[in-house]
């Protein structure tokens, strides 16, 4: 695992943005799995400011909120198409996101998988934290091997992502996310987190025990990550000072791999 603590957000999204911005670069045909959320802005802010072009990738959204009419500003096929297909020059037809609006969810759940494969699978999934550990939509209690279906959002995440809608009663309960064992399908994940409230978070992600109380603890099966954090997203981590050594040496100018 890659730890990188970053003194800044803007710094935070260069340094996650570098990550996709390779992998495009190495091929412009790649497939990138996208993360909504505040998270997320940063990382895609910088593409778009190097003007990253994305005209040639795939992507794939990590999740969708069930109940909101189609093209609602705070879908999260709304919110990717402002934040990443047109800043970066995607064609729409490339840009997958769960469809909640078919007449039978859990086929549209096992088609989004057969989406994913069709296309050979995720190059790299950017992936936010919630402060309860979730990861995509999958809250704590979701199966670490557990696939793309309808899932309840839990009451602290409906809090937490109120302050993107008018009224708190407006956030769905419901929605599709890819599950825990398709994230850890990706060849390589890319989590980034910053701010006090996800410390604690970020530290059972990365150093707990792997748990379904934390569903982003199962970061530590997966033997390709990158986690961008600043320093208050890093405050609880134990191994912080190693991981910082880590990122004066390496022979790619990158960091080397703690393993
Ligand atoms: C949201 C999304 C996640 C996101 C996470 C963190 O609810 N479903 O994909 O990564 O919660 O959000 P934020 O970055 O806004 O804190």
């Amino acid at each position: 695992m890659r730890v990188i603590v970053t003194p800044d957000i803007r710094t935070l999204g260069e340094s996650a943005a570098r990550v996709l911005a390779d992998v495009v670069a190495a091929d412009n045909g790649a497939v990138i799995g996208l993360a909504t959320g505040a998270s997320a802005t940063p990382v895609y802010e910088a593409l778009a400011e190097w003007q990253v072009d994305f005209f040639n990738v795939t992507a794939f959204a990590l999740d969708e909120y069930v109940g909101l009419p189609p093209g609602h500003p705070q879908s999260y096929s709304a919110v990717l198409r402002r934040s990443v297909m047109e800043p970066l020059g995607m064609q729409s037809s490339r840009l997958h996101v769960p469809n909640v609006h078919g007449a039978n969810l859990h086929s549209e759940a096992r088609n989004y998988e057969q989406r994913i494969a069709a296309v050979g699978g995720i190059d790299v999934q950017l992936l936010g934290i919630g402060a309860n550990g979730h990861i995509g939509f999958n809250e704590p209690g979701s199966s670490l091997s557990g696939r793309t279906r309808l899932a309840a959002l839990a009451e602290s995440t409906r809090r937490a992502n109120a302050r993107f809608f008018q009224e708190p009663a407006e956030v769905p309960r419901w929605c599709m996310t890819q599950g825990v064992g398709t994230i850890r399908e990706a060849r390589s994940l890319l989590l980034v987190a910053f701010g006090s409230a996800k410390a604690a978070a970020v530290a059972q992600a990365l150093e707990g025990p792997i748990t379904a109380l934390c569903p982003a603890s199962a970061v530590q099966l997966h033997p390709d990550v990158t986690v961008v954090v600043d320093e208050s997203a890093a405050a609880n981590l134990r191994l912080r000072d190693h991981y910082r050594a880590q990122q004066i040496v390496g022979v790619d100018g990158r960091g080397a791999d703690h393993g």
